[in-house]
């Protein structure tokens, strides 16, 4: 996720820029760059790479000015490039702006610029934003930014500055997270806490729609009618430390925390304003590119191969064309049957895992279309892919996927709704209904993550246990493997998903008195099946914990303990049902004393065989 910091204030503010760029680089980045009121002009310097890079750039040449802003970067529209790194600036260098957050409708509003012959430097978003100010200025800079909020649409915190007025500053935001920090002669902004800590602990969060003016001595906040708003300030008590993790003890349960945000950022610009249909602007698929795909090919590693395991069943119900899963290393040496008939789908969180890398050559090589899909903008999978749809997570640094998997499942889901309507398979009145059903995610995942005792109960009581099992079937089978894998790759707990009807076929033999074993019975077309199996670990005197859905007044018939998900459409319930198997995972890592984020053995971008 992008970085932003602002200065404004008595001393030189290109060093505390690069300083509070440097606390958030954390949150990963690939490029850097920054902007300083300098005699009478604003000097632009940026670059891709590490903030050294853009250290060494201005070394013996620093910008000299106290007030300017700054960003790092983690690319979402445009690869990682010096052009494309912030801040940008419209074509007279007057209005220079940073950007984290998706503008969705920048595509027509780059087009209106065009054609009034705007020139254009990066490939970005952000960077109409910024000639958006030039067009609009009428003298007042508060009431220009307020004209051009008007204009855009999705998710954004922004930090202007306007050569013709270098007394101030002037951030907003709008999903997308922005904070202002109170000096004694200067005042800071930053997207973090981390960027500002190291001057003032006197903050104060921005809300959705507000617009600070910021100058040296003072902060005005007002809405977009000119409403003045006043902010209660408040005392950060966070060390560096925990200021990074956004006050959460762990990255992973940062991360955790940030999967409805997640979500919404994967729908930006996928999703139509009424509801109605679901289109991907980037792939521009039409019915004829489908009439010659007979097959589908998902192929990832870890927990992108579970995530393609539910692609799986929304390509097959939804688009209704047969998909193969594979693992990446197993396909890649397996020969595979494929061909020019073939769409090969390839799931990559970091774009950079070797096997997968390789797969996805091989299937080029054998003359298949290829789709990559990741979460790092111009990551080698990207690049090396026929087309790629981004997941705009954000930077997922605990080495076990949690954001990134929902991501992936709500990417895949819309991607076979777009599948699904293009072939005329959905109707009007289907689609319209699995998109309501599929904008009520982020408020159920939001709804669970709020009630988290129970899990922190189960995981203290359960945390000590050699084994746990996990059965579900069709899709709850698919989650079943990806909580096992949270389970063993961060508590050490040995973990296994079973197909709950292949139970009987060998495994029944490891259930004894006492064993965890956690049930999802989130399928109906299946549920009474599931509960036959439960029965069975009930009778060897298993311990049972099972995931159903709200509602469902008969499993605790059956079950030791119950975790209710929210009810949701049957697609949907992998993405609400994976969380509380995250959550266990995580507080029964807490409760053996691993090391959550760092988990023994493991690395969080695998880039070797
Ligand atoms: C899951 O928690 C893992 N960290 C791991 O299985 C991971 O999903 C796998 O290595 C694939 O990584 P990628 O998505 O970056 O390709």
């Amino acid at each position: 996720m992008c970085g932003i910091v602002g200065y404004i204030g008595d001393k030189q503010a290109a060093p505390f820029l690069l300083d509070g760029m440097s606390k958030l680089e954390y949150r990963g980045y690939d490029s850097a760059g920054i902007a300083v009121f300098e005699k009478g002009r604003i000097r632009v310097e940026k670059c891709v790479g590490r903030l050294e890079a853009l250290r060494q750039k201005l070394s013996g040449n620093m910008p000299a000015g106290t007030m300017g802003i700054g960003h790092t970067r983690w690319a979402t529209h445009g690869r990682p490039s010096d052009r494309n790194a912030h801040p940008h600036a419209d074509s007279s260098g007057e209005f220079v702006v940073v950007h984290n957050g998706i503008i969705e409708n920048y595509m027509s509003l780059k087009e209106e610029l065009l054609a009034k012959n705007h020139v254009f430097l990066s490939e970005t978003d952000s960077e109409v934003v910024a000639h958006l100010m030039a067009v609009n200025y009428n003298g007042d800079f508060e009431e220009t930014v307020k004209k051009v909020l008007g204009m855009i649409e999705g998710s954004y915190s922004l930090v202007f500055l306007c050569a013709k007025e270098p007394d101030k500053l002037i951030c907003t935001k709008k999903d997308n997270p922005l904070v202002i920090g109170l000096g004694t002669g200067e005042n800071f902004i930053a997207s973090d806490i981390p960027a500002i800590i190291a001057k003032t602990r006197r903050t104060f969060i921005m809300n959705d729609g507000e617009i600070a003016t910021v100058t040296k001595d003072a902060v005005w906040v007002q809405d977009i009618k000119g409403t003045p708003i006043s902010k209660k300030v408040f005392e950060v008590n966070w060390n560096a430390e925990a200021a990074e993790k956004g006050g959460f003890e762990h990255f992973m349960l940062k991360e955790i925390y940030e999967q409805p945000k997640a979500m919404r950022d994967t729908m930006t610009g996928r999703v139509a304003h009424d509801g109605s249909r679901i289109d991907f602007e980037e792939l521009n698929w039409t019915k004829e590119d489908f009439a010659d795909i007979s097959k589908i090919f998902i192929i990832g590693c870890g927990t992108a191969y579970h995530a393609g395991m539910v692609g799986k069943y929304y390509l097959e119900q939804l688009a209704r064309v047969p998909v193969e899963v594979d693992i990446a290393s197993e396909f890649r040496y397996r020969n595979p049957i494929i061909d020019s008939s073939c769409l090969t789908i390839i799931i990559s969180q970091s774009g950079e895992t070797s096997d997968t890398l390789a797969a996805l050559k091989e299937a080029r090589r054998l003359g298949s279309r290829t789709l990559a899909i990741t979460n790092v903008v111009g990551s080698s999978v990207a690049r090396e892919a026929d087309q790629v749809a981004y997941t705009h997570a954000g930077p997922e640094i605990a080495v076990a996927s949690t954001k990134a998997y929902t991501t992936q499942l709500l990417l895949m889901l819309m991607l076979a709704v777009y599948v699904g309507q293009i072939k005329g398979n959905l109707n009007d009145d289907r689609t319209r209904e699995l998109v309501t059903a599929i904008k009520q995610v982020p408020e159920q995942i939001h709804q669970l993550l709020e009630n988290v005792e129970q899990l922190k109960v189960f995981a203290t009581q359960y945390g000590n246990s050699e084994d746990v099992f996990y059965l579900g079937r069709s899709l709850d089978y698919a989650v079943a493997l990806e909580g096992a894998l949270k389970m063993k790759e961060i508590s050490y707990i040995h973990a296994e998903a079973y197909a709950a009807g292949e139970l009987k076929h060998g495994t029944l033999a490891l259930i004894v008195e006492g064993v965890p074993v956690i049930v999802l019975a989130t399928q109906n077309d299946v549920y009474d099946k599931t509960i036959s199996n439960l029965q069975e670990v009930k009778a060897r005197d298993a311990v049972v914990i099972a995931i159903a859905q709200e509602g469902d007044s008969n499993i605790a018939k059956y079950a030791d303990h119950v975790i209710f998900i929210p009810r949701a459409e049957k697609y949907l319930t992998p993405l609400l049902s994976v969380l509380p198997l995250q959550l266990l995972a995580y507080y029964a890592a807490l409760t053996r004393g691993c090391d959550v984020d760092k988990p023994r053995n493991l690395a969080k971008s695998v880039t070797v065989e």
